[in-house]
C-alpha cells in the first residue's frame, strides 16, 4: 500500500485518549492487557518508546519478531509494536483467523517506500535484458509485501540484518547475481564483509531507471539504491569527532549506515548484535552507538556502568517507528475490547502466497 493511502485509511483517535495523561493511559493499557489475556500478543521492536515497550511480550529484532510471528497460534490478535512491513510480514506468517493490528497506520518505514512493485518490475525487465536469467532477487525484510512476493515468486528470499551474510552466500549458490533490494548500504556492507570487491557490485537508481557505476560481466550484487532516513545521518565526521573527543571510545553500528562509517567502526552488526556487545562489554568502556535513538538510550539507562552516547549528537529517534505512542497502543486495545477492532493490517491472499515463500526460504536457513 503507498504511503497516501494509507494515510487515508487512518482512523483519527478519540480526544479522549490524545489529551489524558501518561499515567492514566499505562494504568488502562495494563488493565486491558489482563482483561483480554491470552486472546492477544504484543511483540514489540527494539526501537519502539519505552512507553510502549513495556507492554511487550516479547522484544526483538526483524528476524525474531518473524520468528515469533511464526509460532505463535494462539492469539486472536497480534499487536504489533513495530513498523507497517513488521505487520505485513506478521500477517502473513500467522494463520488466517488472526488479525495483526498496528496501532497507528501512519507507522511506515522510509526505506521500504523506496521499492515500488511498479519501480521493481520495469527494472527487472532491464536486468534481464542486460544479464538474461542470471539473477536472483533478494529483499531486506524492510519492504512491502508486494516486493517480497516478487522474491518470492522468482525463487529468491527475504534477509534481515541478522542473517544477511548467511542469505546472501546461499542466493550466489542459486544464480551468478544477486538484486538486492532495497537497502544499497546493508547490501554493500555485507558483499565486502563476504569478500565481494567493491567494484563488482553496482547501483541500480529507480528514479532514473540506470546504473550508477559500471554493470558488467563482473557484477555480482546488484545494490537498489535505498537507504534508512535514520542511520545514513551517521557520517565518518561523526566517528573522527567522537574519537578526538574520547580516545577511548570504541565505535559501535548498525549495516543500514554507510560503507566508510561502516569501515571505520571498530564493530558493526545487527540490532541484535549491537545489544549482545554491550551487554558483554566490560565495566567502564566507553561507546558510541551508530543506530535509533530509543534502542541506544535504553541500552543508555540500562548499563550505567557503561559510558554510552549516540554516535551523533544531533540524532532523534525513528519518526515512524514513534508513531506508534501510548495513546495509538492503549485506544487499540479498548477497540478490540469493545469488540470493533481497527487498523488490521491485511495482505491480500495472491499476495502473501508468494511472499511467504521469500519468508520460509529465509527462516529455513535462520
Ligand atoms: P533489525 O531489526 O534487523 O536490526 O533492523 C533494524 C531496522 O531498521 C528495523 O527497521
Ligand atoms: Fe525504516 Fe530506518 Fe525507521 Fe528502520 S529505522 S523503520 S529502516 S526508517
Amino acid at each position: 500500500m503507498g504511503l497516501a493511502e494509507t494515510f487515508l485509511k487512518q482512523t483519527q483517535i478519540p480526544e479522549t485518549y490524545r489529551n489524558a495523561s501518561k499515567d492514566v493511559l499505562t494504568e488502562e493499557g495494563w488493565r486491558l492487557k489482563e482483561q483480554l489475556g491470552s486472546r492477544i500478543y504484543i511483540p514489540g521492536h527494539h526501537y519502539q518508546r519505552d512507553e510502549v515497550i513495556q507492554f511487550a511480550d516479547d522484544r526483538g529484532d526483524s528476524l525474531r519478531l518473524a520468528q515469533l510471528a511464526a509460532a505463535k497460534k494462539e492469539a486472536d490478535y497480534i499487536i504489533f509494536c513495530g513498523v507497517h512491513f513488521m505487520a505485513e510480514t506478521a500477517d502473513i506468517l500467522t494463520d488466517q483467523r488472526q488479525k495483526v493490528i498496528l496501532p497507528d497506520r501512519r507507522a511506515g518505514c522510509a526505506m521500504a517506500d523506496m521499492a515500488t512493485i511498479h519501480q521493481l518490475e520495469r527494472a527487472w525487465d532491464h536486468l534481464q535484458t542486460r544479464f538474461g536469467d542470471s539473477i536472483l532477487p533478494m529483499t531486506y525484510i524492510n519492504s512491502t509485501a508486494e516486493i517480497k512476493a516478487f522474491c518470492g515468486r522468482h525463487g529468491g528470499a527475504t534477509l534481515t540484518s541478522s542473517n544477511a551474510g548467511k542469505m546472501m552466500q546461499w542466493a550466489l549458490t542459486q544464480k551468478q547475481r544477486i538484486l538486492f533490494l532495497p537497502d544499497q548500504h546493508l547490501g554493500r556492507n555485507t558483499g565486502v564483509q563476504l569478500g565481494i570487491p567493491l567494484n563488482d557490485m553496482v547501483v541500480w537508481d529507480p528514479v532514473r531507471e540506470s546504473f550508477e557505476g559500471d554493470a558488467g560481466e563482473h557484477t555480482q550484487v546488484i545494490l537498489w539504491k535505498g537507504f534508512c532516513t535514520v542511520h545514513e545521518r551517521f557520517t565518518a565526521e561523526n566517528i573522527a569527532d567522537c574519537r578526538r573527543e574520547d580516545p577511548d571510545v570504541q565505535i559501535l553500528v548498525h549495516p543500514e549506515c554507510d560503507y566508510e562509517v561502516v569501515r571505520q567502526a571498530d564493530f558493526a552488526g545487527s540490532t541484535k548484535y549491537i545489544i549482545d556487545v554491550i551487554d558483554h562489554a566490560p565495566n567502564g568502556s566507553h561507546w558510541a552507538i551508530g543506530t535509533e535513538m530509543n534502542l541506544v538510550n535504553r541500552l543508555k539507562h540500562s548499563h550505567p556502568h557503561l559510558h554510552i552516547r549516540s554516535l551523533n549528537p544531533m540524532m532523534c529517534a525513528c519518526l515512524t517507528m514513534n508513531r506508534i505512542d501510548l495513546p495509538h497502543f492503549v485506544w487499540s486495545l479498548a477497540q478490540i475490547a469493545a469488540g470493533t477492532p481497527d487498523n488490521i493490517i491485511s495482505v491480500p491472499d495472491a499476495v502473501a502466497r508468494d511472499a511467504v515463500l521469500a519468508l520460509e526460504r529465509m527462516l529455513a536457513q535462520s
